[in-house]
């Protein structure tokens, strides 16, 4: 499979953050960020203010840990791009947030459904075959442990944020509820807790995806969403993402949009990676109890970057946990068909924050490609990509007995070149960030099972 990584982040706002996609043209920054100023001429589409200022006037002191700052700014990324319509809305998300964050009652309901409801904690699993598969000839190795977010109801970590969420859309007085999917497992999990709070849900989901996990667009109407097709641009998350941004902007007073991951305007990076960084907060403890003391290496796969925060925030001020997060390489970093956005992206404004972007030279986003999409390509290049990266998700699956979402086999699949290079006995974490039960009849169309 290829992969691309982001090693030993101790900044995870610069080498973690991911930009998502817009419903507008991105505008594309200069990287000497010291002369930068919004220049009339930038390619900037009247819909978006420009929130806040582009240079951080004073060095922030905060540890990495603390920020974002006030402004909702990590170094120079982050921030609110939006338009003027949803700064009340956003202004009002961030009151709800700090005053709840704060709210024992609050607290003390989120963590009830989180223990009764989605099943939490979840178990931090010895793989001890993956262990043994991975020991050099000499018997020495790494520990590989799994944390198990595919046991959670619905079968990945999103519920976690999206129970929370949920439960501000009704402290806000929200009936109606919108979100965006890429996998259907976002999707999934807003209508799950939609359901359980009784709350009307729609989701967007491009037209494309729609068709390839056509197994979560059913469990999504089942639990009583309704799922719009978009079949703008290229049918995928980032037009499921732009859909959702103008169904909110025009109905911002109705409407909570429970979005799934760590991009997006502040305080969206702050609130999901808070709700997620019980994953993290879970493995120090379980470590302390299982080996008696912190992991050596936490491995985790980076979409928009939800679930690595989650596992990552709770260990970024130690120095002595290498973090690790692997991008899909698609067919490689340098065919311009992949989705290495921290590898090869640029800074830009994409979706209300900066962040890095696939862009071309005139700033418009690059179509991505990674093992899923690549399946629209016929011909050898995406059989080839998919069967390499189809050898995880079938090592766990048949040493294990965990069948992986394809999404968690990028990060499995870093194991390769990762184990050899560890001292024996090093305690490896990973990310096991949902179960592939969505991903079964794509690989029954390319393994021979
Ligand atoms: C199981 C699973 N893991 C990981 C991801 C990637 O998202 P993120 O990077 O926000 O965790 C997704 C996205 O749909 C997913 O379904």
């Amino acid at each position: 499979m290829a992969i691309s990584t982001s090693t030993s982040c101790r900044n995870p706002t610069s080498s973690l953050y991911k930009a998502y996609i817009s419903s507008f043209n991105p505008i594309r920054i200069p990287f000497n960020f010291d002369k930068f100023s919004v220049s009339p001429s930038a390619r900037k589409p009247a819909s978006i203010s420009c929130y806040l200022p582009l240079e951080e006037k004073e060095p922030c002191k905060l540890k990495v840990s603390q920020r974002p700052d006030s402004l909702g700014r990590f170094g120079k990324f982050g921030g609110r791009y939006v338009p003027e319509s949803l700064i009340y809305a956003l202004t009002q998300l961030e009151s709800a947030f700090h005053s709840l964050a704060g709210d024992a009652d609050f607290q003390k309901e989120v963590n009830g459904i989180l223990k009764d409801y989605v099943g939490r904690e979840s178990p931090l699993y010895f793989a001890e075959r993956l262990t043994e598969h991975y020991k050099r000839s000499n018997g020495e190795g790494p520990d590989i442990y799994l944390k198990r977010e595919d046991l959670n109801h619905t079968g990945a970590c999103k519920i976690n944020n999206a129970v929370a969420q949920a439960l501000f859309a009704k402290r806000l007085g929200k009936k109606r509820v919108i979100a965006e999917t890429g996998a259907g497992q976002h999707g999934v999990a807003a209508a799950t807790v939609c359901a359980r709070f009784g709350l009307e849900c729609i989701v967007y989901m491009g037209a494309q995806d729609m068709e390839r996990q056509s197994f979560n667009v059913h469990r999504m109407r089942l639990l009583g969403a309704e799922v719009r097709a978009v079949h703008s641009g290229t049918g995928t998350l980032k037009d499921a993402t732009s859909e959702a941004i103008r169904d909110w902007a025009c109905n911002v007073e109705s409407t909570y949009y429970l979005s799934g991951s760590v991009a997006g305007p502040h305080p969206n990076p702050l609130m999901v990676r808070q709700f997620q960084s019980v994953i993290g907060k879970e493995t120090r403890k379980q470590a302390m109890e299982k080996w008696g003391r912190k992991p050596d290496v936490l491995i985790a796969c980076v979409g928009g970057g939800s679930n690595a925060m989650g596992l990552f925030h709770e260990f970024v001020d130690d120095d002595d946990v290498r973090l690790i997060g692997v991008e899909a390489a698609g067919f490689g970093l340098d065919s311009h068909k992949h989705a290495a956005t921290l590898t090869k992206g640029e800074i830009g404004v994409f979706h209300g924050t900066m962040s890095y972007l696939l862009q071309d030279d005139d700033g418009q986003i690059v179509e991505t490609h990674s093992i899923s999409a690549g399946l629209d390509y016929p011909g050898v290049g995406p059989e080839h990509s998919f069967l390499k990266d189809i050898g995880p998700f079938k090592r766990l699956s048949r040493l294990e007995g965990i069948i992986p979402a394809l999404e968690t086999s990028h990060a499995l699949a870093y194991l390769e070149k990762l184990c050899p290079t560890l001292p024996n006995g090093a305690k490896v974490v990973l990310n096991c960030s949902g179960r592939g039960d969505k991903d079964v009849q794509t690989a029954i169309k390319y393994l021979q099972l």
